[in-house]
């Protein structure tokens, strides 16, 4: 169903297979670049078909897999099945609700390619901030704010269209007004970068 649904946030369809595998072979490496540390309660929200959520489950010691969309979610949970993974609950609701959805307090909040769609921003950093544990950080995965026609993937452009693109300046501006700090900026070649916030002890 994917963007009719209502809430979806604006151009964060699941690509179509083969390139995403493309651009991302190495998940486990982008989870270590944003300091996913083992044996930590994770979130992973706007989790797609699991491609990340997998090797988070690897890792971690719990993981909920949050997506609005059933169909995707479903993909996922069928993905870690295949794997034998059986720490990781999938949640469907819409990440504004997170408060909600999640089971309990978390130790990092993951959230790839879909911050860029989120119309209120400040807002949903305000939720994460919510659910994370003090000292908890929240990572983010960007596409570059680079013009889309730039951005090639197996011969073609691929990612958001550009006017959407987040510079990481914009990206922290908005995370830190819904309280959150930034503790660092990580490329992410050839396309993306991430900003890892943390949630102070206080
Ligand atoms: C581009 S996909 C990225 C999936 C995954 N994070 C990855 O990088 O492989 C973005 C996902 O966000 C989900 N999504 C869109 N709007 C959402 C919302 N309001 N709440 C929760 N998930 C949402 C979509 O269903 C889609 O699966």
């Amino acid at each position: 169903m994917g963007s009719g649904l209502p809430g979806f946030f604006e151009a964060t369809e699941m690509p179509s297979a083969g390139w995403w595998e493309a651009l991302w072979p190495d998940p486990a490496a982008v989870l270590d670049a944003v300091g996913l540390t083992s044996g930590t309660e994770v979130i992973d929200l706007c989790s797609g078909d699991g491609w990340f959520t997998l090797h988070i489950a690897k890792a971690a010691r719990r993981v909920v897999a949050i997506d609005i969309d059933r169909d995707i979610l479903g993909a996922a949970r069928r993905l870690l099945c295949q794997n034998g993974i059986d720490n990781c609950d999938f949640v469907a609701g819409d990440a504004y609700e997170l408060g909600n959805l999640a089971p309990r307090p978390a130790d990092f909040v993951f959230m790839a390619n879909a911050f860029h769609g989120v119309p209120d921003r400040p807002r949903l950093a305000r939720v994460v901030h919510e659910v994370l544990k003090p000292n908890g950080h929240f990572a983010i995965i960007n596409w570059l704010q680079r013009p889309r026609a730039e951005t090639i993937v197996l011969g073609e452009p691929r990612g958001p269209k550009s006017q959407l693109r987040l510079s990481p300046k914009q990206t922290v501006e908005a995370v830190e007004a819904g309280g959150l700090m930034l503790t660092r900026i990580v490329e992410l070649p050839p396309y993306h970068y991430g900003a890892v916030f943390n949630r102070s002890a206080s």
